[in-house]
């Protein structure tokens, strides 16, 4: 059993939670996801690691109520436990591939949405016990739907926000906040990586494509039990098919079939 730590809300519908589990904590990497399941015949729910605590040998998670079984998970506190807490699962971030060398020479840009928001901090946190400098952009519909912000803060350079509303940050889309950076204010980027809504991922690589710069996307949206076998997250990348569960999460978004994802998506 796997006891709750800590657990708080972070907007009226995402819950972050803190979880005791040694092992996990000790050998999970930026990029990679866990299944928790709350009993024995629960569903099995893919989540991206958010975070690791070596001390307190805890790995944390946030997830957005959206059906019975993350509300069941919502209504657990401190002190109770889940039934299975598996990982770490997929490939970790090829950012954990590189040499600090190679990092420090590039310069690069989070691009954050909704609760995807908490999957980018522990690869900017990674990078910033290196000494790598990155930009984040967080977008979210309005300022109550923002998390995650003030942490980021501490470990990214510069952290830009857009709400659909103009309630906090640039009024707009992320894209809006890319085409400022990188067309009005001219700055240069090397790799941009993109985690939130298949949408947005989508569009930044529409934007991105157009001025040559790398783009990595998290496929984690399709995932639906993270076995390898129920063939839900099955996309296709650079024409050939791939599992975001086993290959992935993380792909070239520009190689990407995301009119296919997104039909899988609304299948599922
Ligand atoms: Fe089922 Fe990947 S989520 S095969």
């Amino acid at each position: 059993m796997y006891t709750i730590l800590t657990k708080r809300w972070l907007t009226d519908n995402i819950v972050e939670m803190s979880i005791l589990a040694p092992r996990l904590a000790h050998s999970a990497l930026p990029g990679q996801f866990l299944i928790v399941k709350t009993d024995e015949k629960g569903e099995r729910i893919p989540l991206t690691i958010c975070d690791v605590d070596l001390e307190k040998k805890s790995v944390t998670i946030v997830f957005q109520v959206v059906g019975d079984s993350t509300k069941e998970m919502s209504q657990y506190n401190v002190g109770d436990a889940f039934h299975d807490f598996l990982g770490p699962l997929g490939c970790p971030s090829k950012l954990v591939q590189d040499t600090i060398e190679d990092l420090q020479k590039q310069r690069i840009l989070f691009v954050a949405g909704g609760v995807g928001t908490a999957p980018v901090y522990p690869q900017v946190k990674f990078l910033h016990q290196r000494q790598v400098e990155t930009d984040v952009v967080i977008g979210a519909k309005n300022k109550q739907s923002l998390i995650y912000v003030e942490k980021m803060q501490q470990v990214a350079s510069k952290v830009y926000i857009a709400t659909d509303d103009g309630s906090c940050g640039t009024n707009g889309f992320v894209t809006d906040v890319i085409k400022d950076l990188t067309e009005q204010k001219k700055y240069h980027y090397d790799l941009v990586i993109a985690i939130g809504p298949m949408i947005m991922m989508k569009n930044v690589c529409d934007v991105t494509k157009k001025h040559g710069v790398k783009t990595i996307v998290s496929m984690n949206p399709l995932m639906v039990d993270g076995s390898g076998m129920c063939g839900a997250c099955r996309c296709e990348v650079e024409g050939k098919p791939k599992f975001a569960c086993v290959d992935g999460p993380e792909f070239d978004g520009h190689q990407i079939d995301f009119s296919l994802a997104m039909k899988r998506m609304n299948t599922y």
